[in-house]
């Protein structure tokens, strides 16, 4: 695919497994460029993250995409959820073998990475957060004025028609960084959500997981041994066993916008009511006078999904920065 047909994408991460395989589905999808990845404090804490990051993508040959620490702690709140380790271990990236990254981490801070790059690109750029939106508001905070270099932010948070896996109204992203989330969602920016209602059904049964490991490839087998540990780590926390691959929705729908399919309504998030901050409220049935400010998912082609997935692996890693 020529150069300019490329989507400019920045990930923003908490890896974690989910956002790794998100990262490494992006690295082989020919339609996304990755401007550079950030990383931030969720599944473990930002140093974690940031190194996991950086593993998952020199494993995957992806060396030349550039990896930027960013936010240690959420806006107001320091509720660390512990959830994080219970599903992704000590470390954010617990089961196989992925060797310390041979990559440096950037010196410059994830924050000032997404201002700059937005700042400088002739291009509109889509950002992919699919952990904590801190590093997010964060540079809306200190400039303002890139959010009309924004093409649209595509976030993995929050459920609306289903139980969080927080609490029943919450779930882990927006829950972290409650006041995160209200900066992002009434930025003005274009902003697609996939809840829990889509990306638990983003799900890998066993037979899929088996699948891919059958490929033999060295990223298949490494997505399966990622799934592996994260459906375990499912069942122990969650007493059911399930790979909800949350966060490489975000990138399916950028490799094949018929992935997931989008109600426009009005949504927000609530923080200033302590049993329920972190929340996604969002006027589904279009009751009120509120206009529409995301497009909120609904319904998901899991096995579309599935074989995008099993497909990507496969193929070796191209640059794109040549
Ligand atoms: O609730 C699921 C989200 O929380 C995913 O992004 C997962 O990686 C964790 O960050
Ligand atoms: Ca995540």
């Amino acid at each position: 695919m020529g150069k300019e047909k490329r989507i400019k994408v920045i990930m923003d991460c908490d890896p974690g497994h989910d956002d790794a395989i998100a990262l490494l589905l992006a690295s082989r999808a020919d339609n996304i460029q990755i401007l550079g990845v950030t990383a931030v404090q969720g599944n473990s804490g930002v140093e974690y993250t940031a190194r996991n990051a950086r593993r998952i993508l020199d494993y995957a040959g992806a060396t030349d995409i550039q990896v930027y620490k960013g936010c240690p702690r959420p806006m107001m709140r320091d509720q660390y959820r512990l959830t994080g380790i219970a599903i992704h271990g000590e470390d954010g990236l617990g089961g196989p073998y992925i060797p310390e990254p041979v990559t440096p981490i950037k010196e410059e801070h994830a924050v000032n990475f997404i201002i700059n790059t937005l700042r400088a690109s002739r291009e509109k750029v889509t950002l992919v957060p699919t952990g904590p939106l801190t590093n997010i508001a964060a540079a809306f905070i200190l400039a303002p004025d890139i959010k009309e270099k924004i093409e649209r932010i595509i976030i993995m948070g929050g459920a609306v028609r289903m139980e969080g896996n927080i609490n029943s109204s919450n779930e882990f992203n927006f829950f972290l960084d409650p006041e995160a989330a209200k900066i992002v969602l009434n930025s003005g920016c274009r902003i697609y959500i996939n809840t829990l209602d889509v990306t638990m059904k983003a799900e890998f049964k066993r037979e899929d997981v088996e699948r891919l490991r059958a490929q033999g490839d060295k990223l298949s087998v490494i997505t399966a041994e990622l799934m592996d540990f994260f459906g375990k780590g499912h069942e122990d926390l969650f007493n059911f066993f399930t790979i909800p691959v949350h966060d490489a929705v975000c990138v399916g729908v950028l490799i094949d916008e018929k992935l997931v399919e989008y109600d426009f309504v009005w949504g927000d998030i609530s923080i200033k009511d302590e049993l329920t901050a972190g929340e996604l409220v969002a006027d589904i049935w279009h009751l009120t006078d509120k206009q529409p400010n995301c497009y909120i998912s609904r319904k998901i082609d899991t096995q579309k999904f599935i074989n995008m997935i099993c497909d990507h692996m496969k193929k070796p890693y191209v640059s794109k920065y040549i």
